[in-house]
This record gives structure tokens, sequence and C-alpha cells, in this order.
């Protein structure tokens, strides 16, 4: 009865007689199955297609939020690779890709679509954790930030952000003229030459972040081939320079640091280049209020150091200018930002930018190597590292990818980003 069924539906497709004896009716329902094999074959390949297509998109998420383990293996990365040079039109049978994946105009292009930080990437992409810890931030607001600026309603071009921030970001130095700091004890204290006659003119520049995804990268050459490195405070060379290298002509580091580590006035590893400390005000103070009340009070320290290493040239970064740039970080998001100061990271970015041509800036967008360990010198873990909890360090890094003038390769690949320099930025 049932086979019946099946003969009659089947002969209607085929549309054609067929005899009713026994073996004839066997082929028949061979030649059916058969049929279905290849209907199913076909479609497996199909879902094949569609699956990868849709890991593709999965990984870009994946990558967003801290899943571990999403690196390809070289060979499959290969292979994916020859397999998207294949004269496929995949778009014809799975839909065209999300406006936001959509080639954009750059001066370098690339070959194929990389998968790296969205520059558009919200809080929503947070784990939980760091989502409330973002609210407790908001809620705390430790600097008394009122923010009296105005969102931007439609995005800034590149340019229009690079004019920003060479025009509102005020990148100096603490002086002897500056009150209270114009009093003799602080004037042998202070270097007494400004910063910028402490280097000659500056055509590239890296900024060495410290990720843990520094490891294993193999960029100490490329790292050291620029006129000047700038490095974050505990951040070794010795025993990683094959990967983060060795040159080391700017070291940036938070008054914690000064006031707390006792490493600081031993450790060799301070002791090259110039240094240039931070430590935040509250929103927009003036430096007399800031003197009265600074985040660690690192005064002493820093008068220590400077008698001891009278030849190292150490400045203390005005503390306007962390909040100057902070404003611009929220002008360009569409939501609040943590009410705390930007990352010594985005710091460091915006004071090279300030003294070099061009900046490559290493893993801090991440690249394929991207990890939870927090420090290539370290075995500590933390999602909050990449994604920040004190720090508005997700806003920061959709800032840094508009600003990237380099390839997304480049970013896949090394965790590289090149922007240019502000002392050329007509506006
Ligand atoms: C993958 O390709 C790169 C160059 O594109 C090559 O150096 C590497 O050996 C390849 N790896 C494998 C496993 O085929
Ligand atoms: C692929 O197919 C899509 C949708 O049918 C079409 O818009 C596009 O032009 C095709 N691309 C190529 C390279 O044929
Ligand atoms: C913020 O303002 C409150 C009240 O005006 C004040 O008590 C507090 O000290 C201020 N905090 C900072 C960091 O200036
Ligand atoms: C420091 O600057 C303040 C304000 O400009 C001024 O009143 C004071 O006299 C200066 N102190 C010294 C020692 O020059």
């Amino acid at each position: 009865m049932v086979m019946n069924g099946v003969d009659v539906n089947f002969r209607g497709v085929i549309s054609c007689p067929v005899p009713r004896d026994s073996v004839r009716s066997r082929m028949v329902h061979i030649n059916f199955f058969r049929r279905i094999m290849y209907g199913l074959l076909a479609f497996l390949l199909f879902l094949t297609i569609c699956l990868w297509n849709e890991s593709k998109k999965g990984y870009s998420v994946s990558f967003r939020l801290d899943s571990k383990g999403f690196q390809l293996p070289r060979t499959l990365e290969n292979l994916s690779r020859r397999l998207r040079t294949k004269p496929v039109n995949i778009t014809a049978m799975v839909g065209p890709q999300r406006e936001s994946e959509a080639p954009r105009p750059r001066p370098k292009v690339d070959k194929f679509s990389y998968k790296v930080w969205d520059k558009d990437s919200s809080s929503k992409n947070l784990p939980a954790r760091l989502q409330k810890v973002r609210k407790n931030y908001l809620h705390m607001n430790k600097y008394n930030v009122s923010f009296e600026g105005t969102r931007q309603v439609e995005k800034l071009s590149t340019s229009g952000l690079l004019c920003q921030l060479a025009n509102r970001v005020k990148v100096t130095m603490i002086q002897g003229t500056d009150f209270p700091f114009n009093t003799s004890e602080w004037e042998k204290s202070l270097p007494p030459k400004n910063i910028r006659e402490s280097f000659g003119r500056l055509g590239t520049c890296a900024v060495v972040s410290s990720a843990g995804s520094l490891k294993a990268s193999y960029l100490g050459t490329e790292i050291d081939n620029h006129d000047a490195v700038l490095r974050f405070n505990g951040a070794p060379t010795k025993k990683y320079e094959e990967h983060v290298g060795k040159k080391t002509t700017f070291r940036l580091v938070n008054s914690q640091l000064v006031t707390t580590d006792k490493n600081f006035f031993d450790d060799s590893l301070y002791k090259n280049g110039i240094l240039i400390m931070w430590d935040p005000s509250p929103y927009h103070s003036e430096i007399p209020e800031w003197y009265k009340k600074p985040d660690y009070n690192f005064f002493h320290n820093y008068k220590l150091y400077r008698k001891l290493n009278p030849n190292q040239p150490f400045y203390i970064l005005n503390p306007k200018m962390p909040w100057e740039l902070w404003d611009i970080l929220q002008e360009n998001s569409p939501e609040d930002i943590q009410p705390n100061p930007p990352s010594s990271g985005m710091i460091g970015i915006v004071i090279m930018m300030n003294f070099c041509d061009t900046v490559d800036i290493y893993e801090f967008l991440p690249s394929k190597r991207k990890t939870d360990i927090c420090h290539y010198y370290q075995q500590f873990f933390d999602s909050a590292c990449t994604m920040g909890a004190y720090h508005p360090l997700l806003f920061e890094k959709n800032m840094v990818k508009h600003l990237n003038q380099g390839t997304d390769e480049d970013i896949y690949l090394k965790g590289k980003v090149t922007v240019p320099g502000l002392q050329g930025v007509r506006c």
C-alpha cells in the first residue's frame, strides 16, 4: 500500500507510464532513492556553504565578546582564504552582507574581509559583568564629571575627528611657571627643557600596548624600526625583544605606579628614555585644585626620582589633557561612557600623535591573537583588560578604529593601526 503510494507519486513526477511488474517497480524505487540522495547531497552542500558563511559572521561577534579559542588553526585559515578566492558568488546564495561589513574606501584596500574590531561596538556587546561595572561607575561619578558638550548626531568624518583632536586636546607638561609649581623647590625638580626640545623630529612612531596578544607576535624588529617607541607603565622589553622590540623612547607611567610601586625606583626598565607621568584630576579642574587633591599623592616620589636620576627627562602631563580627550570620546559616542579618565593607552596614542608624523599602534585593537591575558609579561586573566571596566576602553577603541588609515588585514594579523600625526592637520 505504502509502496504503491510512493510509486504513484513518483510516476506522477516523471510523468511517464511504467509497467507494473515487480522488477520495474523495484528499479523505479532505486532510481527514486538515488534522486533523493542526490537531492540530499546538494542540500547538504548548500547547507555547508551557508553555515560556513554564518560562522564567519558569528566569529566576528564572538571576537567582540570575550570568547576564547576562536582562533582558526593556520591550515583552516588558509583553506578559508582559498575558498574565498573561489569564483563562487556566495552573496547570490545567502543574501548580501550586513551594511557594517561593506568595504569602505581606504587609502589601502583589503584583499579579503577580515573580522576585526567593529567601530560601532556598543556596551551591549560587553559581558554582563562588565555592563554592570560600567553602570556602577556611571553612578559613582568619582571625578564629578558634568558633561556639557553636545553629542554628535552624525558621526564625524575621520578628518573632522582629527581636527577636533588637534584643536582641543593640548598636550603640554607641567612647567615651573604653572602655579603652584612656580616655587624654587619645584624649579629644581621639574626638567629644565620643554619636552619637545628633548627629541628631534619624529617621523614614524610606535605605540606598543601591553596586551597579552603581543605574545608570539614576532613584531620586535618592525617596532624597533620606528623613529620613536612609546611603552606603558612596567612593560618590559628584556626577554620579550622578539615580540615587542627593545627600543624605548618614551614611557608613560601612571601616578599609582609612581606612588606605590617600589620597583619604580629599582627596576632598570624605567631608566631608559623619556618618562611621562599622569594623574587624574577632578573633571576639568585647574592645576591648583588638582594640586591640592591629586588622585595619588605622587609629589614626594616624583621629586625623589628626579633627585636620584637628574639626567633622565621626566615630565608630568598637564592634567587637563585627559579630560579634553574624554570630552571628544563622549561627544562621539551615542551612549554615556564611563566618567573616568581615558586609559593610558589612549592618552599615549594622542601624545604621540602630537609628536610624530605617523603613529603605528600595536595591539590596542586586538589581532587574531586576542586573549584574556592582560599583559604579555604577566599571567593574569581578565576580559576587562580588552573591553574596559574603569576606563571607557570600548569607546576609545571605536574611535581608534574610526581613525585607522591602515588595513583591516594589518589589524587582524598584527594588531596594527596607523593614524596620522596632528601637526600637519589643517582644519
Ligand atoms: C598558509 O599560508 C601562508 C602564506 O599565505 C604560508 O606561509 C603557510 O605556510 C600556510 N600554512 C599552511 C599550513 O598551509
Ligand atoms: C552576486 O550576486 C548578487 C546578488 O544576486 C549580485 O548583486 C552581485 O552582483 C553578484 N556578484 C558577482 C561578482 O557576480
Ligand atoms: C565632587 O563634588 C563633591 C560635592 O561638591 C565633593 O564633595 C567632592 O570632593 C568632589 N570630588 C572631587 C573628586 O572633586
Ligand atoms: C606663582 O604664581 C602666582 C600666580 O601667578 C603668583 O601670585 C606668585 O607670586 C608666584 N610665586 C612665585 C614664587 O613666583
